[in-house]
């Protein structure tokens, strides 16, 4: 039965008392309901990133004016003047723990029975289910109860079901988002594939793939700019805002309506699933607005909780201010942690934060999978790997929820690769191998490769194409004059290109070259070199050369040692296992004629 009811449900008092939503509440129209995004249908550009890094969450912007106009700044940036809203403004919000529900100046919704035929999939947000693990506590020694609230069970696959339902249906009731107007979206994809989902279309895999198959546009931005940048998601976003007439930033780093969603449903419901009595809640911070809404709503209802928040090493959000003391600047678990304090985070309600590391998140993200048969993402890994250190000081009886945010769909291709995990480090290729082949640890040298053919990039297409059919190779290392590596072309990529009419046969193979391509040192060991074949069609052999100047100076070089591939990995193989059972083959006969002239003697 979701919680969430649609706006039609919803029980709204309206205030105008919070500063926090005073415009959305002033303004409040009747509400448009669940067909008027349904079938209106707001344009969606949901933008998605490449790889945001720190920015690799889920992000919305804000509905114009949310927090008011006066808060617009006017930049100049270069000879442009921008006009945007802060995402970590000092946060005005009223809630104050003890103070009386009367006093709130929000709309709160109350829980609706569910129908059993659901209108339309927004009932399907919210009342996720909350799982008891089993035998992760007992592999930690945990005394006490340990239940995951999974929120991949939403509609659209994660927490952020609730906060853009929520969003979308407060600014709707305001008046503010009409059908047929634009919502911005910077996004790395749980919150972009949220808005789709109001527009009742279907639920797919990787992330930008899904957002365009549900009708978004795609702007991608920058990984690596500051929060602040113009170049950055929320920097693009409102770029975008000011240019498209109609068009809303709905701001979750600042939209009352996040954490209010979670102190309305996901609190509520974790406080009826556990009968009133929650001793420990554990909950990664993005935004956080998932940690705030809960926190403040159970702070309420048990006094007595401890509310863990959970950092990844490299962000900010934590305190104190020497926790976030590292040399870390990057990490891979996605939808946690920033460079900047969201205006919706309230960091007065949590009272001891863990940071957080990638390969413990990832272990226990594979161990969830494992174990308890859990399809989840890597931040629920980093959250259960803190709950299981956080609350060995729960007695037995006691009960600690852990907040699970999203899937394993949008990380298919990462930490649940055995390959991935190896590349980034987090796992090595022993750690994969039960039993080894006898030809795992042996290195790359033991394969004799023949020299490869290289090409100079000067060279056309159609010449290359005929030495590569000539030689009957399927690809070439591109290199510069003194031989350093440019990059790799192949003869799929180049016939695809000319038939494409991407290029034409007379033009240099540095219009066709590519970059992405695994690289093996001749002292790498043949199974690392499987793995990298399991995916790949070849891997390029480098090794590196230190190469002195006419100054006295010196740089590392890397030059092209050849090419290899399954063939030549499988040829080894093979070839040695027919010569080492064709030798087993002649000993045993060997031993058996020698036996049967010992027996003709006897
Ligand atoms: C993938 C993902 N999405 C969303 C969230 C919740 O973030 P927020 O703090 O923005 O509510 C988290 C927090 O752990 C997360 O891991």
């Amino acid at each position: 039965m979701p919680s969430v009811p649609s706006s039609i449900d919803s029980v709204h008092p309206v205030s105008s008392v919070c500063p926090h939503a005073a415009m959305l509440h002033n303004n409040a129209t009747k509400a448009n309901g669940d067909a008027a995004i349904l079938n209106g249908g707001s344009k969606v550009n949901g933008e998605a990133m490449e790889n945001l890094g720190l920015f690799n969450m889920n992000g919305l912007a804000q509905v114009n004016g949310e927090e008011g106009e006066n808060d617009l700044e006017n930049t100049v940036t270069g000879t442009e003047e921008r006009q945007w809203i802060r995402p970590d403004l000092p946060s005005r919000c009223t809630w104050k723990l003890g103070m009386s529900s009367a006093e709130s100046p929000h709309c709160h919704s109350a829980k609706t029975e569910a129908p059993r035929i659901l209108p339309n999939i927004l009932r399907r947000i919210g009342d996720t289910p909350l799982v008891r693990m089993n035998k992760i506590p007992k592999a930690f020694g945990l005394k006490c109860e340990l239940l995951a609230k999974c929120e991949f069970f939403n509609a659209g696959g994660s927490v952020k079901d609730r906060i853009s339902l929520r969003m979308v249906e407060d600014a709707e009731r305001a008046g503010i988002l009409k059908p047929g107007d634009t919502i911005i979206e910077p996004t790395s994809g749980n919150t972009g594939t949220h808005w789709n989902v109001t527009k009742c279309n279907l639920i797919l895999c990787s992330q930008v793939d899904v957002l365009r198959a549900l009708g978004a546009e795609i702007v991608r931005t920058p990984t690596a700019a500051r929060f602040d940048s113009p170049e950055s998601h929320v920097g693009v976003a409102w770029r975008l805002k000011n240019e498209i007439p109609n068009s809303h930033i709905l701001d979750q780093y600042r939209n009352a309506s996040n954490p209010l969603a979670h102190y309305d449903t996901t609190a509520e419901e974790i406080l009826e699933q556990c009968d009133g009595k929650v001793d420990m809640l554990v909950a990664g911070a993005g935004t956080g607005g998932t940690i705030t809404g809960i926190a403040r709503k159970l702070k309420e209802r048990c006094p007595n909780i401890k509310i863990v928040g959970v950092d990844p090493e490299g962000s900010i959000l934590a305190e104190p201010e020497e926790l976030n003391m590292t040399d870390k600047t990057q990490y891979e678990v996605e939808g946690i942690g920033y460079d900047f304090i969201p205006t919706v985070l309230d960091r007065s309600v949590i009272d001891k934060w863990y940071k957080s590391n990638d390969e413990e998140s990832f272990a226990m993200s594979r161990m969830l999978i494992r174990e308890e048969g859990l399809l989840c993402g890597g931040s629920s890994g980093t959250a259960m790997a803190a709950a299981v250190k956080m609350s060995t000081e729960l007695k037995e009886g006691q009960r600690c929820v852990v907040i699970l945010p999203d899937s394993i769909r949008n990380y298919m291709s990462k930490f649940l690769s055995d390959n991935w995990m190896c590349d980034k480090g987090f796992l090595t290729p022993n750690d994969l191998m039960v039993s080894k082949s006898w030809w795992w640890n042996l290195t790359l040298q033991s394969l004799n490769l023949c020299a490869p053919i290289t090409v100079l990039p000067s060279v056309n297409i159609k010449k290359t194409i005929k030495i590569l059919k000539e030689k009957a190779f399927d690809q070439a290392p591109v290199v510069d004059e003194s031989g350093m590596i440019l990059g790799m072309l192949t003869l799929g990529n180049m016939l695809s290109s000319v038939l494409a009419g991407k290029v034409k046969a007379s033009d240099p193979v540095s219009k066709v070259l590519y970059k992405q391509f695994k690289q093996v040192r001749l002292t790498d060991n043949l199974g690392k070199l499987s793995r990298i074949l399991e995916t790949d069609h070849f891997a390029l052999v480098v090794h590196d050369q230190i190469q002195f100047m006419a100054d006295g100076s010196s740089c590392l070089r890397q030059m092209v040692f050849g090419v290899v591939t399954s063939i030549d990995l499988l040829n080894y193989i093979t070839t040695r296992e027919r010569r080492g059972s064709a030798r087993e083959r002649t000993m045993s006969e060997c031993s058996m004629t020698s036996e049967c002239s010992l027996t003709d003697e006897l």
